[in-house]
């Protein structure tokens, strides 16, 4: 199938290389120069496992190429499919910025052909999708197209893993054809049985935000059981087990550790508590689910300060891991990032070691932080190591080396990478999350 994906970013990419990668024709626009003329030269310009080999293999097969919106008139005019994958950052009423949405619409609408299928893949409210058709027939009153809503389930630094075996499939749409043109782009999963969900355009719009709002609740319940469990003796990731064995509860996204983040879950709960609120049907849970979340930071800070028996005013911390969880790059809203400036907000010196994220933590790190080139590096004369992201270099950590190197043994593991007696043997000073400190 002929496809323009529009946008490039984590999102958006990936989907233009899974799609070229299922044997479409794919364009991919993007307004940024920089970003196309990296991905031109065959790199990638994000850290994501797999994205760089199926870069490679669509710009191999010729599938996949990279255009600027002024070069994308051609592209657009012979595309069966239009995605719109472009960011929908949070506004400060937790509504959502669409504007990129409609820039693209005004900017595509002169070139699309009779026929074409309208897939908006950026997570927008209920509503937007009809309402982007709504504005195409305004400016092309003459124009027969299909719309659909698809909304992305990829998780970051298992993007192309998830794009290439999705749960499911889910295809909001007014018509036949839509739903038609949608099989055409993944046929290959649908073939192979992967569930392809035909829905109501309202209904996978709310399918997407329901998921991540739904993703953030329960691990705000699992981080309040947490802190019980820290309150009362017993183990969270026993309690975490116990509950994931039974099967209507399941045991993913059942890890206790600093609070959700991300570019996602925290800005989609948001909106979803928006969207809601907008209704008039109420949002009490994913309310809770973002209000425990925003406590949290604070709380971490209460227990780096427990365990060094101390306030952290002119403390030395190592922090280990910046990026909002591993295997990625990205450090929006991540927690290690608002743990640290509350830490130099609180007057610790902090320097900080992250395998993927140092150069956009820089970006976005209060600018006395301090940048080391390993872990032993940032925690060398330190009061405390905290391990923040679950990068697994942590996990195997020299603990005796570290526990030489601190100023003062003493470990805390926001994401319970270490075995405690391990680091008990080491002579450290071991707190984690959801048990008792050793
Ligand atoms: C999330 C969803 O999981 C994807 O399905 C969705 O497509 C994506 O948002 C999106 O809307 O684009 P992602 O933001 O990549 O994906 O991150 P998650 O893997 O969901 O993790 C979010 C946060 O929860 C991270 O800070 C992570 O460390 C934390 N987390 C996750 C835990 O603390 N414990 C867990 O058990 C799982």
């Amino acid at each position: 199938m002929r496809i323009t994906v529009i946008g490039a970013g984590y999102a958006g990419l990936v989907t233009a290389a899974g799609f070229a990668e299922l044997g479409n024709d794919v364009a991919c626009v993007e307004r940024d120069p920089d970003r196309v003329a990296t991905l031109r030269a065959g790199r990638s310009p994000m850290y994501e496992p797999g994205l760089d080999g199926l870069l490679a293999a669509g710009s191999g097969s010729g599938r996949l190429r990279f255009l600027l919106p002024s070069e994308a008139g051609p592209a657009h005019a012979a595309a069966e499919a239009v995605f719109i994958v472009v960011g929908t950052p949070r506004l400060d009423d937790g509504g959502v910025d669409l504007s990129q949405v409609w820039d693209v619409v005004g900017a595509m609408a002169p070139d699309l052909s009779p026929g074409v299928t309208v897939v908006v893949k950026s997570t927008v409210p209920v509503g937007t999708t009809r309402e982007v058709g709504d504005r195409l027939a305004s400016l092309r009153p003459e124009l027969r197209f299909h719309m659909a809503s698809n909304p992305e389930f990829l998780r970051q630094g298992a993007a192309v893993a998830d794009f290439l075996g999705p749960d499911r499939i889910v295809v909001g749409v007014d018509d036949d054809a839509a739903a038609e043109a949608m099989r055409h782009a993944y046929r290959p999963q649908v073939d192979a049985g992967v569930p392809f969900m035909v829905t109501a355009i309202e209904s996978a719009e709310l399918i997407k935000y329901a998921a991540n709002a739904f993703l953030a609740t329960k691990l705000s319940f699992i981080n309040e059981m947490a802190d019980l469990c820290e309150a009362s003796g017993a183990v969270i990731d026993e309690v975490a087990a116990g509950l994931g064995m039974d099967r209507r509860i399941g045991p993913a996204f059942l890890k206790a550790g600093p609070g959700f983040g991300g570019a996602c879950l925290p800005k989609d709960t948001h909106a979803l508590r928006h969207t809601s609120d907008s209704f008039g049907t109420g949002s009490r849970i994913v309310g809770a689910a973002l209000s425990v979340n925003e406590e949290r930071v604070h709380r971490m800070l209460g227990k780096v300060e427990a365990a060094i028996g101390a306030p952290i005013a002119g403390k030395k911390i190592g922090v280990l891991g910046i990026t909002f969880k591993a295997e990625t790059d990205d450090v929006r809203e991540s927690p290690a990032v608002e743990i640290v400036r509350e830490m130099v907000a609180a007057g610790a010196s902090v320097r900080v070691f992250d395998p993927q994220g140092m150069d956009r933590g820089r970006s976005v790190l209060p600018e006395e932080v301090e940048y080391a080139f390993d872990a032993y590096d940032a925690v060398g004369g330190a009061d405390a190591a905290v391990i923040a992201t679950e990068w697994q270099e942590f996990a195997a950590l020299d603990l005796e080396r570290l526990a030489a190197v601190l100023e003062r043994p003493v470990l805390v593991d926001f994401r319970n990478l270490v075995d405690p007696a391990r680091a008990a043997a080491a002579g450290l000073s071991y707190a984690a999350i959801g048990r008792r400190p050793v």
